[in-house]
């Protein structure tokens, strides 16, 4: 399979365009261009943010994660030319704190997060993310892991499909399509994607396609989240993300999915509030907020990117930078 794979072809950089780059290089420049200075790249993918980093901060050194072997390699391949500034590490990223310090690293200046599936996961076929080619129902974004898309629909039970289906998809016909799959399971259980694609036609009705587009989109996102437990890594890695920055660090993350941009508005607002008792008058000394908002809300991408890549379409970019620690 790897061979297959490898024949579809084309290097790292043919495979993914970067979203919001020269946004995410604005933000992050004053806190990459810094003496020694180190970034996490937690979702290295094709490494074409990374790349870009790495050229415009010569003396910049880059920790990049990915959970899928495949663009490690590929990154990789991509990034030789700054093998002497990379580390590269096969790892989901809530192993955030585990990474640095096997690194020795106790802070780093910078850390960008952009979340979800990369193109070339989409574009391998044979690893079931895309509905519109029949595969095997895997969806795993790390080949190695347990849990694959085909065990979710032929093991959980209806509720916890529905309940799948609903937060993750915001699927409205979660407990039809939950209620099908498992009359369908018992007949013979789910391999492939196609027979899940059928199913789905006959179950969302057709007059909900032209305000919801296609009727897998939903259900395939939604086994997507389950099956790599995306939100309660996402939602373990912010903290510890956000503690390992330096005073002047920054944090950039682009979600993609309104609960994961939920759950980065949160951890940001944490951080950014006094932690100065409300009925004192002024700031208590080391009691100010931690972090400061670089960006109002959360920012989109343009008109002319969307019409390039589709992808940037639903992107959610927040950053932030650390202005104090603790209590000092
Ligand atoms: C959207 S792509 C990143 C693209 C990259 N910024 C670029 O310019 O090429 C997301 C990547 O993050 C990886 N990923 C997603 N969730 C992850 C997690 N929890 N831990 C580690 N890697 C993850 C995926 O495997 C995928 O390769």
């Amino acid at each position: 399979m790897a061979e297959q794979r490898h024949d579809q072809g084309g290097s790292a950089r043919d495979k993914h365009v970067p979203v919001l780059l020269d946004r995410t290089l604005e933000l992050l420049a004053p806190a990459l261009s810094r003496e020694g200075a180190v970034v996490v790249d937690a979702t290295l993918g094709m490494g074409g943010h990374s790349e870009a980093m790495l050229a415009a901060h010569p003396g910049l050194t880059l920790v990049g994660l990915d959970r899928d072997t495949d663009a490690l390699r590929l990154a990789g391949e991509r990034l030789a030319p700054y093998a002497s500034r990379i580390h590269l590490v096969h790892a989901v990223y809530d192993e955030w704190a585990d990474v640095l310090a096997d690194l020795g690293l106790t802070e780093v200046d910078g850390a960008l997060f952009d979340l979800g599936v990369s193109s070339l996961q989409l574009d391998e076929t044979a690893r079931g993310f895309a509905y519109a080619h029949d595969a095997p129902l895997d969806m795993r974004m790390d080949p190695g892991a347990p849990r694959t898309a085909a065990d979710v629909l032929n093991t959980y039970g209806a509720d916890e499909l529905a309940r799948v289906l609903r937060t993750y998809g915001e699927e409205k016909f979660a407990g039809k399509i939950a209620a099908a799959i498992v009359r369908e399971r018992q007949k013979e259980p789910f391999t492939n994607s196609a027979r899940l694609v059928q199913l789905l036609y006959d179950t969302v009705p057709a007059a909900s396609r032209r305000t919801g587009g296609h009727p897998a989109k939903r259900t395939f996102q939604a086994l997507r989240i389950e099956v790599n437990a995306e939100l309660d890594v996402l939602d373990r890695v912010l903290p510890a993300a956000l503690d390992s920055l330096a005073v002047g660090g920054r944090i950039v993350v682009m979600s993609y999915h309104s609960l994961e941009d939920r759950m980065v508005k949160r951890a940001f607002a944490d951080r950014t509030k006094s932690r100065t008792p409300v009925d004192l008058p002024v700031e208590l000394p080391g009691h100010g907020p931690e972090f400061r908002l670089l960006t109002r809300g959360a920012e989109l991408a343009g008109e002319q990117e969307i019409e390039a890549n589709p992808r940037a379409a639903s992107v959610r970019l927040r950053a932030a930078e650390r202005v104090g620690r603790g209590n000092a």
